[in-house]
């Protein structure tokens, strides 16, 4: 089973929350909390994540299409459109009649799933280089038409309510019927929206049905295909705070006090004017995953709201003694909850909880200041996909890559290029990260035939504001970025179309500022005045052999804060070593000898100095970060290997981009970037393995990574030297003479005169044994359906050490109440569809991701290779 099982019991998870909530003061929520919520009385927030119908169709089934639906899907962003007279109208009468959507349609035949689903993970991938779906956009079948059906029940007790849909995001060009009737759609896969059902509702059954379709190059990564997020039915009074509807800033903050600033607005969709309306809001704080006490309350305000209209209600409480959210390390993440009450005539008819933080955010020409204190951003680019469960959202996994980034010293994302889940920034909220809140990768000029730009001049508006209210009261995004390297920055109308999206941006959040991520924008080209701040994609450290630009833009603009966007595009395949090696400190790849690339395998070389063209290794980008300490820091491309974009071999399904590889194994630079922001990690990595029969008696360098400043290195106890880092240009030691035997290497480091750790390779013995291990070595896993082990194998020699050279192919089973959901060994270049139970190792190390189907027990996880000992790991369910 792919990742569509993998919430299976999600809802039942809901359930038991909504009745928790119904019955105790205090409120268990687990790690995650629903950023809205809920009592059952006043509204209820229910998953529609279970027991879906779903046909895929590679041709178009329905002869239906975006631009035929256009007329009644754009009135779905209408509430979003400033201007009254651009707000579409919907069109009388219904759009066509259509098989799919209708109650009496049959679709046992069609396959029973969970949501989240992305239907293009489980392959197979396209091969070849004339493949339908290429390499960029990661080689699996994303494209055509999907169609999702599901009945969901309504009582008479739900009779009077709004009945709403949401949907956090589906791949993509939305439309949505209820009972044959057409109700509306969002065309950006990428975005969150709602739609009003009540007016299709009825008593008993209603016959949900969603159409989704995606075209061929319409990405320049992988997008996913589905509904890749979390769908909810939210029953509620017709008078109720709107979708998104509370904004909670803060100002004046500091630790003795803080004022926060609270806008509400109500809508009401019913027929009757509402003429004595209060709203309410206490302040809570939000800990270990509960709202506890209450600290504090706004003033109620009165409204009154027309039928068919919306109010806003503002006010104002200044709150003694807050406890601020910060980024980690140096700050605390501390979160408050607020709970809004609408009453009518004194009676609650809506409760919506609001998650967020208290803490000030400065701008400055040195970088950005939160809470006062200058944060450094050390940041990694994101692409939405979890590797090999897809765009899939399953929290557990988005989980582990926060904090493998987070134990290396990360403390910043930048979403690119595109809104990511909700449940991403709750994550960031919660472990005390940066964000920088991206949306568009394209404004009116494409980069692939069929992306964002079709819809940009149509749905900008609506996409940027709706973005913007889902994302502003998470204390973790600290940015937005309105565009990511758009063709027109060097233009006047690119200018313009800037201009106009800050103002946007202005408009919907006072409190932050935005950027654009420009790579080839001049500091005279107009769209860098117009940028609050400057986001430089490469240049600004100075990409291949060229000069850092950040100079020039910070004569030009000595007031405004300077940072990358985006940095290195360093290029690596995990525990793949080429010789001979760069004696520079950054090369641009190629296959010339020296240069890192492989094309006859597809592999670049993991010394992890060979970077794309446009980019530079991360050594040359620390040695022009520290040149220019006012530049704000940097955002590495990219964190994590991501599904598509596999530069510089296209027949690749997946990136060499990554700190960490798609299975999530760190490549060696992993500990490069801990040596610089995590410095307190008294750590030495040696690169690379030391099995090289062929090698003998050859030059084969070696590298170590560590925050130490000196370090002496000794092969089979015979000493290779010492070396001292240079600062501020060495970023690493290197040994690049040493002649390659097979025994142990040993390094030993010194910080400040001082021991600080030491490090050992050694040739190993041959493979004999599969040995298992669990991601932190847990030993449990949450029977809800929601949570993810991460189960990984080493071939091992005798001794228990990870043979990096032998890759047998291995087959994983499971015994007990669970189930494998993929495999991956982190190689760009495994076509074995990801579901696979059969996976070679690659570097001597393989993945299965594992969840538990529900009952309670035991689950042994069991992985078996022709010749070796079988490994076993057991999990209990919880
Ligand atoms: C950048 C681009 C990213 C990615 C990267 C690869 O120019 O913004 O999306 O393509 O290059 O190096």
């Amino acid at each position: 089973m792919g990742p569509n099982s993998v919430q299976a019991t999600a809802h039942r998870l809901l359930v038991f929350v909504l009745l928790l909530l119904g019955s105790c003061p205090e409120v268990a929520v687990g790690a995650v909390a629903p950023r809205q919520n809920t009592s059952p009385l006043t509204r209820e927030r229910l998953s529609l994540n279970a027991g879906w119908r779903f046909q895929r169709f590679t041709s178009n089934p329905d002869n239906l299409s975006y631009s035929k639906l256009k007329a009644w899907i754009l009135p779905s962003a209408s509430s979003y459109i400033k201007d009254a007279s651009s707000r579409a109208l919907r069109p009388a009468g219904q759009p066509t009649n259509v098989t799919y959507a209708q109650a009496t349609f049959d679709d046992k035949s069609w396959d029973a799933l969970n949501l989240p689903h992305d239907w293009a993970v489980k392959g197979p991938f396209y091969t070849g280089s004339n493949a339908v779906i290429g390499g960029g956009m990661g080689r699996l079948p994303i494209q055509g038409v999907g169609w999702y059906r599901k009945k969901f029940t309504l009582t008479s007790t739900d009779q009077g309510k709004g009945i709403f849909l949401e949907v956090d995001g589906a791949m993509s060009y939305v439309m949505v019927w209820l009972n044959g009737n057409f109700v509306g759609g969002w065309p950006y896969g990428y975005a969150s929206f709602q739609l009003d059902l009540t007016s299709y509702v009825q008593q008993g059954d209603n016959q949900l049905a969603i159409r989704l379709e995606n075209a061929v190059d319409s990405s320049r990564f992988y997008p996913g295909a589905g509904i890749y997020r979390n769908v909810w039915l939210t029953k509620v009074s017709t008078t109720h705070v709107q979708y998104h509807g509370t904004w909670i800033s803060s100002r004046q903050v500091s630790e003795e006090s803080a004022t926060l600033d609270l806008v509400v607005q109500v809508e009401n969709t019913g027929s009757a004017s509402q003429t004595d309306l209060q709203i309410a809001t206490d302040i809570h704080v939000f800990q270990g995953g509960k709202i506890g006490e209450k600290v504090g309350q706004f003033p109620t305000a009165k409204v009154q709201v027309g039928s068919a209209k919306t109010a806003s209600v503002n006010s104002s409480v200044t709150l003694s003694n807050p406890r601020l959210w910060g980024p980690k390390p140096s700050q605390t993440p501390n979160l408050y909850v607020a709970v809004t009450r609408v009453l009518s005539n004194n009676q609650t008819i809506d409760e919506y909880t609001t998650r967020f933080g208290i803490r000030s955010v400065q701008y400055t020409a040195d970088g950005v200041k939160v809470n006062g204190e200058r944060i450094y951003l050390q940041g990694v680019c994101q692409h939405h996909d979890l590797g090999s469960i897809g765009s899939a959202f399953i929290v557990s996994a988005a989980k582990r890559q926060l904090e493998m980034l987070q134990e290396m010293g990360s403390n910043a994302v930048r979403t690119s290029h595109n809104p990511p889940a909700p449940e991403l920034l709750d994550l960031a909220d919660e472990m005390g990260f940066l964000i920088l809140d991206e949306i568009f990768d394209t404004w009116n000029s494409g980069k692939r035939t069929n992306d964002f730009h079709l819809i940009f001049p149509d749905w900008h508006e609506a996409d940027l504001r709706s973005f913007i209210r889902r994302d502003r009261n998470h204390p973790s995004v600290v940015m937005w970025s309105y565009g990511n390297e758009v063709a027109e920055q060097r233009s006047s109308s690119g200018a313009n179309t800037a201009r106009m999206l800050q103002d946007i941006l202005h408009e919907e959040d006072p409190t932050r500022l935005g950027t654009i991520a420009m790579d080839n924008a001049t500091p005279t080209s107009a769209i860098t005045s117009v940028v609050d701040i400057i986001g430089l994609n490469y240049q600004g450290e100075g990409r291949g052999t060229g000069q850092p630009t950040f100079p020039n833009f910070r004569s030009a603009f000595p007031n405004k804060m300077i940072f990358s966007t985006e940095s290195s595009s360093g290029i690596s395949t995990r525990g793949t070593y080429l010789f001979p090696v760069t004696s520079s400190n950054s090369a641009t790849e190629d296959d010339t000898p020296g240069n890192g690339g492989d094309a006859n395998n597809s592999y670049v070389s993991s010394y992890d100095l060979y970077a794309v063209s446009w980019g530079a290794s991360p050594d040359k980008v620390f040695v022009s970060q520290d040149k220019y300490p006012y530049v704000g820091g940097e955002f590495v491309w990219t964190g994590w290997d991501y599904i598509g974009e596999p530069t510089p071999y296209d027949s690749s399904r997946s990136s060499y981009f990554g700190i960490i590889d798609l299975a999530g194994f760190p490549k060696d630079r992993y500990y490069l970037y801990q040596s610089r922001w995590n410095p307190t990690v008294r750590m030495a990595h040696i690169l690379p393995h030391w099995n090289w029969p062929e090698r003998v008696g050859l030059v084969t360098p070696v590298h170590v990574f560590s925050s130490a400043d000196k370090a002496e290195l000794f092969l089979n106890g015979v000493s290779q030297g010492v070396v001292n880092k240079k600062a501020p240009s060495d970023y690493r030691f290197r040994w690049d003479k040493v002649t390659y035997q097979p025994g142990k290497l040993e390094v030993v480091t010194y910080k400040n005169g001082s021991f600080w750790a030491n490090a050992t390779v050694a040739t190993t013995g041959d493979a004999t044994q599969l040995k298992l291990s669990s991601y932190k070595n847990r030993d449990s896993i949450r029977g809800d359906g929601n949570d993810l082990a991460f189960i990984s194998v080493g071939v091992s020699d005798k001794d228990g050490n990870v043979v990096p050279r032998t890759d047998p192919s291995i087959s994983f089973s499971v015994q007990g109440p669970g189930e494998i959901v993929s495999t991956d060994n982190g190689n760009p270049t495994d076509f074995v569809p990801f579901p696979s139970k059969e996976r070679k190792a690659f570097g001597g190390l393989a993945l299965a991701i594992v969840r538990a189907t529900g009952e309670s027990g035991t689950i042994t996880v069991t992985a078996t290779s022709k010749g070796l000992t079988t490994g076993t790991f057991t999990l209990k369910v919880v």
